[in-house]
C-alpha cells in the first residue's frame, strides 16, 4: 500500500472500522479500500477499480447505486427541513407518508410503524415493546426471548445477544440472561445425514418444544427469526418449518418477531419474507431495503394485538418511554418514500424473483458438480455456495473460512464482490434487486474461475 498517501494513512491511524481485525488493519496487514462512487450494480474505488457488487453493500443497496430519484429526494428534504424530531406527535410530510407506504405494503394484521436508525436498534425496540406488552398484561415473568443459533439480529447488547453467532458474544459477556437459543433450520448441517427434510423439520420442532418445556412456557415472551437465515449462512428453512414453529408459539402464547431487515421490501421476490412463508408475525423488523441504504432508517412494524395493549399501557402509565433523537429522521424518510416508489416503478420485487432464480440456476450449472461444492441454495435474490472438503461427509475446511476468503479475494481481483460468510466456508451473494441476467452471468463466470483457481 502507499504509505505516503494521506487518506490511506489517516484511515489506518484514526478510523475504528466495524467487523475488522483491528491489529492487522492498524499495522497495514489487512486490505483497505476507499470507495468513491457507485452506479447501478457497480462501485468504483480510488484506485480506479470498477467492481460488480454482488452483495449490494451489506445486502442493502436494493435499488442499486446512483439512483437520482432517491438522491434528489434527499437533497430536496435537506434543503427544506433537514431535521425535526418525532416526539409528542411531531411529524413531517416524509415521515407520515412513509409510514402509510410501509403499512400499505405490510402483511395483514399490522397496525403501526415505529422508525429507528438501523436493524440493531429496531430489534432493541422490539424487545422493549415485548417486555412492556407482557408487563401491561400482568405477566411480568414472561420475558425470555428465543432466538436461533446462526440467527443474526444485530450487535447491540440485546440484539447482539439475540444473534446466535459466537464471534458476536465472545469476550463481550453476551448473550444476556433473558435470551435462549434453539437449533438453526439448516438442512445441509442436519445432525444426521439420513434425515429427510420432513424428519429434520420434525426434529427442529421437537427441539423447540423441549426448550420451551425446559424453560417453562410462562417465562417465554417471544421468538425471533429471519425468514431466511442471512449472516448465519444464507439458509432458507426446510419445508413446513414456519408453519410448525407458529403452531407451537400460538399454543404457548409466545409472540413471533420476524426480522426482515434483509428480506423486507423484495429480496425474496415478495414484498416481505413473511408473505413468502405464510408467517403472521406480531412484530416485523425492517431496515436496509427500506431506503436501499441511501440514508439510515429502520422500523418496527407492530401488529394489532400488541398495539391494543401498548395503547392500554400509555393510558395507564403515560407516554411511551421510548424514542431516539433521530427516530423518523426526515432525510431517511424522504429516501424511503422515493425508494419504495422506485421499487414499484422498476418492478424490482419481480426482478428479484426471476433474476435471482436465474443466478442460482446458472451457478448450479457452472459449479453444481464441483467436488468441493456441497450445496448451492437461496431464495429470491439470495444465493449461497457452501464449500466442503469432502462432499460425502460434508466436512468443512480447517481453519474455518480459510478457503472462502481466498475465493472471494480471487473474485475481487476479477472485478466481482461476494462475501465470505463469517461462519463456515460459504460464498454469499445478495446483489442489488435490479441485477440483469448479463450481470448474473458475470458473477457466475468470475465465481467459477476464482473457485477453480483456489480448489482446482
Ligand atoms: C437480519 C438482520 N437483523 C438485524 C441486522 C442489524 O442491522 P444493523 O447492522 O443495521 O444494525 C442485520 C444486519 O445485517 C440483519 O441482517
Amino acid at each position: 500500500m502507499m504509505t505516503n498517501d494521506q487518506l490511506a494513512q489517516w484511515d489506518r491511524e484514526s478510523f475504528f472500522h466495524p467487523s475488522t481485525h483491528l491489529g492487522q488493519f492498524a499495522r497495514g496487514e489487512a486490505p483497505q479500500r476507499i470507495v468513491t462512487g457507485g452506479e447501478g450494480v457497480y462501485i468504483t474505488d480510488r484506485d480506479g477499480n470498477r467492481l460488480l457488487d454482488g452483495f449490494a453493500g451489506l445486502y442493502c443497496v436494493n435499488a442499486g447505486y446512483g439512483r437520482r430519484k432517491i438522491t434528489d429526494a434527499i437533497a430536496k428534504q435537506a434543503g427544506e427541513l433537514a431535521y425535526y424530531h418525532a416526539y409528542v406527535g411531531h411529524g413531517t410530510e416524509a415521515s407520515i407518508t412513509l409510514s402509510k407506504m410501509v403499512m400499505d405494503r405490510a402483511p395483514a394484521g399490522k397496525s403501526k410503524v415505529y422508525f429507528g436508525l438501523g436493524g440493531s436498534d429496531a430489534n432493541e425496540t422490539n424487545i422493549k415493546l415485548v417486555w412492556y406488552y407482557n408487563n401491561i398484561r400482568g405477566l411480568p415473568q414472561k420475558k425470555k426471548i428465543i432466538s436461533r443459533w446462526r440467527g443474526y439480529h444485530g450487535s447491540g447488547l440485546m440484539s447482539g445477544s439475540l444473534t446466535g453467532l459466537e464471534l458476536f458474544h465472545r469476550k463481550f459477556d453476551l448473550p444476556l440472561g433473558q435470551v435462549v437459543h434453539t437449533e438453526a433450520p439448516y438442512f445441509y448441517r442436519r445432525p444426521d445425514p439420513a434425515m429427510s427434510e420432513a424428519d429434520f423439520t420434525a426434529w427442529l420442532l421437537a427441539q423447540l418444544e423441549a426448550l420451551i418445556e425446559r424453560e417453562g412456557p410462562e417465562t417465554i415472551a417471544a421468538f425471533i427469526g429471519e425468514p431466511v437465515l442471512g449472516t448465519g449462512g444464507i439458509v432458507p428453512p426446510p419445508a413446513g418449518y414456519w408453519e410448525g414453529v407458529q403452531a407451537i408459539l400460538s399454543k404457548h402464547d409466545i409472540l413471533l418477531i420476524a426480522d426482515e431487515v434483509i428480506t423486507g421490501f423484495g429480496r425474496l421476490g415478495t414484498m416481505f419474507g413473511s408473505d413468502h412463508y405464510g408467517m403472521k408475525p406480531d412484530l416485523i423488523t425492517i431496515a436496509k431495503g427500506l431506503t436501499s441504504a441511501y440514508a439510515p432508517l429502520s422500523g418496527s412494524i407492530v401488529g394489532d394485538r400488541m398495539w391494543q395493549v401498548l395503547m392500554q399501557g400509555t393510558d395507564e402509565n403515560g407516554p411511551i418511554g421510548h424514542g431516539w433523537t433521530y427516530s423518523a429522521h426526515p432525510i431517511g424518510a424522504a429516501a424511503g418514500v422515493a425508494n419504495l416508489e422506485l421499487i414499484d416503478e422498476l418492478g424490482l420485487v419481480e426482478n428479484a424473483a426471476t433474476v435471482g432464480a436465474y443466478l442460482r440456476a446458472k451457478m448450479t450449472e457452472a459449479l453444481g458438480d464441483h467436488p468441493n461444492v456441497g450445496e448451492i441454495r437461496g431464495e429470491g435474490m439470495l444465493c449461497a455456495v457452501e464449500l466442503t472438503s469432502d462432499r460425502a461427509t460434508r466436512a468443512g475446511f480447517t481453519p474455518v473460512a480459510s478457503v472462502s476468503g481466498k475465493v472471494v479475494a480471487g473474485m475481487v481481483k476479477r472485478g466481482v464482490i461476494a462475501r465470505a460468510m463469517p461462519q463456515g466456508d460459504i460464498l454469499g451473494f445478495a446483489p442489488p434487486l435490479c441485477l440483469t441476467e448479463g450481470e448474473a452471468d458475470e458473477i457466475v463466470r468470475v465465481t467459477a474461475e476464482a473457485l477453480r483457481e483456489v480448489l482446482g
